[in-house]
């Protein structure tokens, strides 16, 4: 299939242009991950120094019973941001659920992804959903009157920033419904080295993964940004518990995108990604800011990564 065509995103190409025109420099994280980006992204999750993936697979691993036997059977599971659904089978093989709804934006993706499951789970109703699951969404009716597990693993929230969290969190709610159970994945705050080498790798995929952002910008919106004359930067925000990520201008550039002419000077950045960390407490807050009570957490020995259960329990008048 060609995927020149259909890969272009009128929303991505208006952030593109916004990051110069408006001299904002910084383009949402989501445009990272075009078909090579996902790519990039899952050989990231191979790496060494990347400790999130497999610290959180083993955290489903060894705790998808308990999480089965706290949250009950027959629950639709809800998956958002579903990508290519490695982590869901640990889930799904406990959890006897009644469906199971991927949301993805990437449509091909998501069909891919969803074949390989039903082989796995032939016996289970699969309904797969092409959205954007940052925007208010409705589930399939087939799952309408089911009890929803929510599942957002990957500390994908800590791409967002607390705002935009806690909307997310609070649209969540909304979709899944009172009664329904979320859980979530948060990567924890550790040591600065272990959190910068995991965005700055040694074998540099990671660099590589910001820089297709460049690129990208390149194949679907006719430019000639020299991405030789970027390089890829992460550095620890102590103020935000944040990982950043730029990419610096190793010298004056002129480049055109579109048509149009833009300069950036030597050491100029643009911000492309954070990645937030967060303490116990700080997931608590940010569950309980979006409407979900905490009630479970699992971490692994160095407290590295935890997942979390919450449930959206009815609002009370609260004193
Ligand atoms: C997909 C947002 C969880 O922040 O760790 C990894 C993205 N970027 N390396 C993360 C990412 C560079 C990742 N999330």
């Amino acid at each position: 299939m060609d995927m020149t065509i259909s890969q272009l995103d009128p929303a991505f190409q208006k952030d593109v242009f916004r990051c110069f025109e408006e001299q904002a420099y910084a383009i949402p994280a989501r445009w990272l991950y075009d078909r090579r980006g996902s790519e990039l992204f899952e050989q990231i999750t191979e790496l060494p120094e990347y400790y999130p993936t497999r610290t959180e697979t083993a955290l489903l691993e060894n705790y998808s019973e308990k999480i089965a036997e706290i949250s009950g059977a027959r629950r639709a599971v809800v998956e958002f941001g579903s990508g290519s659904s490695t982590k869901t089978p640990l889930l799904l093989r406990e959890m006897q659920p009644a469906a199971y709804v991927p949301i993805d934006i990437s449509g091909e993706f998501l069909a891919a992804s969803a074949a390989q499951l039903q082989k796995q789970f032939p016996q289970l109703p699969i309904y797969p959903l092409e959205a954007d699951f940052m925007r208010r969404l409705n589930l399939p009716h087939e799952v309408a009157d089911m009890p929803k597990l929510g599942f957002f693993p990957g500390s994908t929230i800590g791409n967002m920033i607390a705002r935009t969290s806690v909307d997310l969190l609070r649209f969540m709610r909304e979709t899944l419904g009172v009664g329904s159970q979320l859980l979530i994945g948060f990567d924890r705050i550790k040591d600065v080295d272990v959190l910068v080498d995991a965005y700055d790798d040694s074998a540099g995929v990671t660099a590589e993964f910001s820089l297709n952002l460049l690129h990208r910008i390149n194949r679907e919106m006719d430019g000639n940004i020299p991405v030789d004359q970027f390089r890829h930067i992460a550095i620890w925000n102590d103020l935000y518990a944040r990982i950043e990520i730029y990419l610096e201008a190793m010298s004056d550039v002129t480049f055109a995108i579109g048509g149009n002419q833009y300069n950036m000077e030597k050491g100029q950045r643009l911000h492309i990604e954070n990645s937030h960390k967060y303490g116990l407490r700080d997931a608590r807050l940010m569950l309980r800011a979006g409407g979900w009570s905490p009630l479970r957490e699992w971490s692994d020995e160095r407290d590295y990564f935890s997942l979390v259960l919450a449930e959206a329990h009815p609002h009370k008048n609260a004193p």
